[in-house]
């Protein structure tokens, strides 16, 4: 419901506050072409903001988002034409990609670590989980704003990935308006 509302003016308004993902899109693209990989599964692509960024980083021809919502998708579709979107969720996904990227939709999933263990079962030999996401607030009012739109910032998310995955390059950053920190990072695949 609140993705259908939000969906015709979402990259107009996203860009102010979802910080991280063109760093991330980089670290991504990089760790691919150093690798020789190229299968990259994005879990809540929404509008296909990453896929955009990829592309410009030079990836994307590997690529499938899949989101829950129809509407970001259909946002998505009349911004890009030549890649597979589909409307689903991770249970739905079969074989192996050498990527799954997560852009800010874990701080949305109560199932958050379920949702991780499929997308580790998911990567080829040595794939990557690429995530970018709320990290910490400080502030009671932002917890607040936060809570209201079901939004739950966790620094478990990215312990847990230490956990179950080898970090490669993780960040924790603070936004620009002090508010909250954000991390993102690309963890491998334990061997
Ligand atoms: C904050 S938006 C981020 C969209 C995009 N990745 C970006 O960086 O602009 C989160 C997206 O995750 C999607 N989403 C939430 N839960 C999901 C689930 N269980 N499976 C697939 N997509 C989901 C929402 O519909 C929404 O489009």
């Amino acid at each position: 419901m609140y993705y259908k509302r939000e969906s015709r003016w979402y990259d107009s308004t996203r860009g102010f506050f979802l910080f991280g993902r063109d760093q991330l899109a980089l670290l991504t693209a990089n760790f691919l072409a150093d690798n020789n990989m190229h299968s990259i599964l994005e879990i809540g692509c929404g509008t296909g903001y990453m896929e955009r960024e990829l592309r410009a980083n030079g990836y994307g021809e590997w690529y499938c988002g899949l989101d829950i919502s129809i509407e970001m998708l259909k946002e998505t579709a009349s911004k890009n034409s030549r890649t597979l979107f589909l409307g689903s969720d991770i249970d739905n996904i079969k074989g192996t990609w050498d990527c799954v990227l997560f852009s800010y939709p874990l701080t949305l999933m109560s199932d958050w670590r379920q949702v991780l263990d499929k997308g580790e079962k998911l990567l080829s030999k040595g794939g990557i989980i690429s995530v970018v996401d709320f990290y910490h607030t400080s502030s009671s009012i932002y917890q607040a704003y936060m809570n209201l739109h079901q939004i739950g910032i966790n620094q478990g998310t990215k312990e847990y990935l230490n956990k179950i995955l080898s970090p490669l390059s993780t960040h924790v950053l603070r936004s620009k308006y002090r508010l909250w920190e954000y991390f993102y990072g690309i963890w491998q695949q334990k061997i």
